[in-house]
């Protein structure tokens, strides 16, 4: 056994003690209902996008989209990422919305079970319930795909009754608050943080897998050992508003290369597809720093 399993079992020991302390009921949101007009579903579709749901949630082709499939390889086992298209036995189509908006923002399944963070649902906890909404009431109108994800393979002593624990110290790593004069820079925040995720390759994380918020967007590895460069404000020293722009939509970085790797993917079925606002708003808090001096 790795010392690092070692370590993550010992304090998987202790969280086990403190999560049954601390196992609260998951947060009420029954009150919440899915929007069913042609605007919000339009709005959910760009949100899903935006979301870069489709990068884990792949499916085959086209016709199965968001009905999983991709295995993810981390340091914590391996992860089948499962159906969310609206069938009613293997994907999500008999969930309420609450149970949609709680699994999103709070990782928690409809009998209250706790997801795993290969989910990246700390990212998206920041989300306004609206855009949530939105994003479940697009995808509970697409055509139901028939498709059983099969069991994660990860190590004996990942419970999932442990990420009460984990979501408890992850809570304490929160990057903190911070206040935009900029409507621009404040859509980019939201966009990067919450719904595009990019701390969840860009920040480092420490032994359990919890992004470390005081260095965010410092850099991290992949799991498998590839380094994912920082994009902090001193990474992104050379950057201009208009080449982080031009990235976001092409790829291309200042210095003439083209990106590669996992972010191929990110720019191709995320940023690239985002309103010119959007990528804007992305590019503008990056390197709003910059615009300050
Ligand atoms: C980095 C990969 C990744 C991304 C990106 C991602 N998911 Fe997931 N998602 C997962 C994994 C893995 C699980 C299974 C977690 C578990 O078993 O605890 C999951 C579970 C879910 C579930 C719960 C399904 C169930 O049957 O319990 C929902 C709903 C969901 N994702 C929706 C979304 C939406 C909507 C987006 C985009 C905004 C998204 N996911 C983006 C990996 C991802
Ligand atoms: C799935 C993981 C992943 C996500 C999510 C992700 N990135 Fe990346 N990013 C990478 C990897 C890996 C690289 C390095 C690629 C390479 O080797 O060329 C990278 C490279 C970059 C670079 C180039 C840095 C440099 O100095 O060369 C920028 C800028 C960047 N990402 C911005 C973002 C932004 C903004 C987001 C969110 C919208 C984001 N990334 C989300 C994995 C990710």
């Amino acid at each position: 056994m790795k010392v690092r399993n070692l370590l993550v079992l010992l304090a998987a020991v202790v969280l086990l003690a403190l999560a049954a302390v601390l196992l609260l009921p998951p947060p009420a949101a029954d009150h919440l209902e899915f929007p069913d007009d042609a605007k919000t579903l339009a709005t959910g579709e760009y949100l899903v996008t935006a979301g870069g749901c489709i990068s884990c949630h792949r499916g085959i082709d086209d016709e199965t989209a968001f009905s999983g499939g991709l295995k993810l390889e981390t340091d914590f086992g391996a992860f089948h990422v499962p159906n969310i298209t609206p069938d009613e036995e293997t994907g999500i189509g008999g969930w309420s919305a609450g149970e949609f908006v709680r699994a999103m923002k709070h990782g928690r399944g409809p009998s209250g079970e706790f997801h795993f963070p290969a989910f990246p649902y700390r990212s998206y906890a920041g989300l306004a319930d609206a855009d949530a909404l939105a994003m479940g009431a697009w995808l509970m109108a697409l055509e139901p795909v028939r498709y059983q994800a099969p069991p994660h393979e990860t190590p004996w002593w990942l419970w999932r009754p442990l990420m009460a624990g984990w979501n408890l110290l992850a809570g304490f790593h929160s990057p903190p608050a911070e206040e935009f004069d900029s409507a621009l820079v404040e859509r980019g925040a939201y966009l990067a943080r919450n719904l595009g995720h990019c701390g969840e390759c860009h920040t480092p994380r420490n032994a359990l897998g919890i992004a470390i918020g005081a260095r965010e967007f410092g850099g991290g590895t992949e799991f498998g050992g590839a380094v994912v460069e920082a994009i902090d404000q001193a990474a992104m020293e050379e950057w201009s508003f208009d080449s982080f722009d031009l990235f976001l939509l092409i790829g291309l970085k200042p210095d003439g290369e083209f990106v590669g790797g996992d972010m191929n993917d990110v720019i191709e079925s995320n940023t690239s597809r985002l309103t010119d606002e959007d990528r804007d708003a992305l590019a503008a808090f990056f390197t709003r720093h910059r615009q300050e001096q």
